[in-house]
């Protein structure tokens, strides 16, 4: 039997949907020679799991130094670099660094120019300005995978976000939609952490510190600073959380105790793994909110060996385990927290990640969508696969909805209708998966989410068909 990096999104992932053989992502990255790491005997990546384990992996015996991290000289002839994801001071428990040993210093490139590919890019950056920001409720049909060659560099399309990264606040939502795996060239982005949601399509991520491979129903996040390149089998698609302020971390858990929800344990880091290649390479960069590139004469994911717990990870989506109501009424979709990026304000995130994933109903003489709401906090939502229980139509796959800060929003009149004479029996909502950013500051749509052609315009007509039905009115 084949083994499809699919597998893993277990009973997510429809047969044969958005899924590439392994074969085929291992052939390209065989290609790149990206092999010269302790896994792939068997065909299958290997991992080391844990959220924010201090990890230690070398893909050559004796790469790491003992017992200390910067030694005179190191064994093999690697140079010694520390990576921080965080301030030096930062409390313990919130601390990240890792420790390089790589083949050359990153420090070997030629000066960054602007990225030659800007003027035709929809990639944007906080602070958002182009456009006014409407209150309405909004919501886009999916971005069509693009027909020319495209890698994820530039099928990276922005629909909104908010803040500044060069205040290190707010987020940007973009959608990538790419055919093409990068060649020749290496992203990183100095802005934020990028957390990765596949929709469509599996991706590898060739990373300084090794390879993730993320299917639709996983998630990956790459750290701020960290280099990488985005290898496809096909046309691919999905959302992008940027996270311009502090590290996505597990939520507390609070009267729920010591386990549930994201479990520490089922989050996977990779193991080392580099390229020895000397060549004619791009990195290209994102900082401040503008694309830059520069020269490089090899390839710059040479990290034979690293240690610490500033790293790329993924996550499994099927392993959330979901708390939820018992008896009557409908909790706060907090309760479905997979991470947080948490701001100074006490239980205010900068970004929350919140996913509605297949799961029981079982709530008595309770009305069991999301009921209507007007929210301090704003709300994008994507769809990977699936039925979302609040729309009975025109939100599918691929698409997003942004519910801004005291917009009312909630089912639409058909799911109104539905719900409120349901049966309550037990029900399991299966092959659903959709999630939300959910942000503190008000999402602002870029110029392109605003006037593309996939921004629905007749939206608010799936709310016109909530009737009065107040009885005393009637006469
Ligand atoms: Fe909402």
């Amino acid at each position: 039997m084949e083994f499809e990096w699919g597998m893993s999104a277990g009973r997510f992932a429809k047969a044969g949907a958005g899924r590439i053989p392994l074969s085929v992502l291992l052939s390209v990255l065989q290609i790149t020679g990206f092999f010269r790491g302790e896994r792939m005997a068997s065909g299958e990546l290997k991992y080391q799991s844990g959220f924010g384990n201090e990890f230690a992996t070398e893909a050559v015996k004796g790469a790491l130094p003992a017992g200390q991290s910067a030694p005179q000289r190191t064994k093999l002839g690697l140079y010694t670099e520390q990576m921080s994801g965080t301030a030096f001071t930062a409390p313990r428990a919130v601390n990240r660094r890792t420790w390089t040993y790589r083949i050359r210093p990153s420090v070997t490139h030629k000066p960054y120019e602007p990225y030659k590919g800007e003027a035709k890019s929809l990639l944007r950056s906080g602070p958002f300005t182009e456009e006014p920001t409407p209150p309405n409720q909004m919501r886009w049909d999916p971005v069509p995978l693009p027909k020319k060659r495209t890698d994820f560099v530039d099928g990276l399309i922005t629909l909104g976000g908010n803040g500044d990264p060069a205040m290190q606040a707010g987020v940007a939502i973009h959608i990538y939609a790419a055919n093409a795996s990068m060649e020749g060239r290496f992203f990183y982005n100095a802005d934020g952490e990028m957390l990765i949601v596949p929709q469509e399509g599996s991706l590898a991520l060739a990373t300084e510190l090794g390879v993730l491979g993320v299917a639709p129903g996983e998630i990956a996040v790459v750290p701020r600073g960290v280099k990488f390149k985005v290898e496809v089998g096909g046309g691919v698609r999905g959302y992008i959380c940027e996270n311009y302020g502090m590290a996505f971390r597990l939520p507390e858990l609070g009267p729920i105790g010591a386990n549930g929800l994201a479990n520490a344990r089922d989050f996977l880091a990779p193991v080392a793994a580099f390229e020895d290649v000397d060549g004619k390479f791009r990195i290209v960069g994102k900082f401040l909110g503008k694309l830059w590139e520069a020269e490089i004469d090899h390839s710059p994911l040479d990290v034979v060996a690293w240690h610490g717990n500033y790293a790329p990870y993924k996550y499994d989506l099927k392993n959330f385990n979901c708390i939820n109501t018992v008896s009557f009424d409908h909790p706060d979709p907090s309760i479905f927290t997979v991470l947080t990026a948490p701001t100074a304000v006490a239980g205010t995130a900068n970004v929350d990640f919140v996913i509605f994933p297949p799961r029981w109903m079982v709530a008595e003489h309770t009305f069991r969508p999301p009921w209507f709401h007007r929210n301090m906090m704003n709300e994008f939502m994507g769809l990977v696969f699936g039925q979302y229980d609040a729309k009975a139509e025109g939100f599918v796959p691929g698409g997003a909805s942004l519910h801004n800060c005291m917009s009312g929003h909630g089912p639409d009149a058909e799911t109104w209708e539905r719900a409120s004479e349901a049966e309550l029996k037990p029900v399991y909502l299966k092959d659903t998966l959709a999630f939300m950013f959910e942000t503190q500051l008000a999402v602002r749509p870029t110029k392109f989410a605003l006037e593309t052609k996939i921004l629905q315009h007749e939206y608010y007509e799936c709310w016109q068909g909530l009737k009065n039905n107040f009885r005393a009115a009637k006469k």
